[in-house]
């Protein structure tokens, strides 16, 4: 089985890692759109043509399965994907969603993401199906903090003081991190909050899956990215725990 992963970068790789530790047989396409990242401050718009245009990529590669892993195309263009493409598309937000009602003690939950996933109301309405009251906030500088590989220590828990310190005050009975790179910070958002279950929508996607996926195939590893920075090779390596290779790709901006 074949699936194919894209983010509008490097931080859905921390969704890649989720699914190749549970299913180690499956083989994977990854499209890193970083020439176009971020996608957290670009309109509904933009966000639905560039997801359309990655999702065709992967397509092209044969897949069996899309996974959208960045939660602002997940906000805006799921339905979309959904609606085009004659395979299964799952996209974070409903997966980080339910864990959170799963794990949450009460009826409160707190949800950070980009500045467009918080605009988009995603998170809230499905929360709201679900019966939860919902408090969030966007953390807009958690992205190029984590891309910076600055995730722990005094720069980073002063960061992450500063957006959470509202909902800390307010009183959250599970936090999601709606945002891929969000992950990377995790432990110092743990050391903020508390004892509040944390839920990270990597390893709840890989969950969900499990339905739909059969763990068969090479376990081939095939990662593309738009742009290759001096730095995507180490922080790519770093995020996986493993050395790899990445390929370049031009992603065409219509197909
Ligand atoms: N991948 C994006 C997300 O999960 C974060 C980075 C960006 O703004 O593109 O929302």
């Amino acid at each position: 089985m074949k699936i194919g992963i894209f983010d509008s970068g490097i931080g859905g790789l921390t969704v890649l890692k989720a699914i190749r530790e549970r299913y180690d047989k499956v083989d994977i396409v990854y499209l890193g759109d970083t020439a176009r990242v971020p996608y957290g401050t670009k309109s509904a718009e933009t966000v639905i043509r560039y997801s359309i245009e990655c999702s065709n990529f992967l397509i092209d590669k044969g897949i069996d399965l899309l996974v959208v892993a960045c939660n602002t195309a997940s906000s805006y263009a799921l339905n979309t994907l959904k609606n085009d493409l004659s395979i299964p598309v799952v996209g974070v937000i409903e997966p980080g969603v339910k864990k959170a009602v799963r794990l949450s003690k009460g009826d409160k939950i707190g949800v950070i993401g980009t500045t467009a996933t918080i605009k988009s109301g995603a998170y809230q309405k499905l929360l709201d199906l679900y019966g939860k009251k919902s408090i969030s906030k966007a953390c807009p500088l958690f992205v190029p903090l984590a891309e910076e590989g600055i995730t722990e220590g005094e720069i980073a828990y002063k960061i992450v003081a500063y957006y959470l310190e509202d909902i800390k005050r307010e009183g959250v009975d599970a936090l999601i991190l709606g945002c891929t790179h969000y992950p990377l910070l995790k432990n110092t958002i743990s050391k903020f909050m508390g004892p509040v279950p944390i839920i990270d929508s990597a390893d709840a996607v890989a969950e969900e899956i499990e339905e739909i996926i059969e763990n068969r195939g090479e376990g081939t590893l095939d990662l593309y990215f738009t742009d290759i920075s001096p730095n995507l090779q180490n922080m790519a390596s770093r995020i996986l725990g493993e050395n790899i290779y990445v390929n370049h790709i031009n992603v065409p901006c219509s197909l």
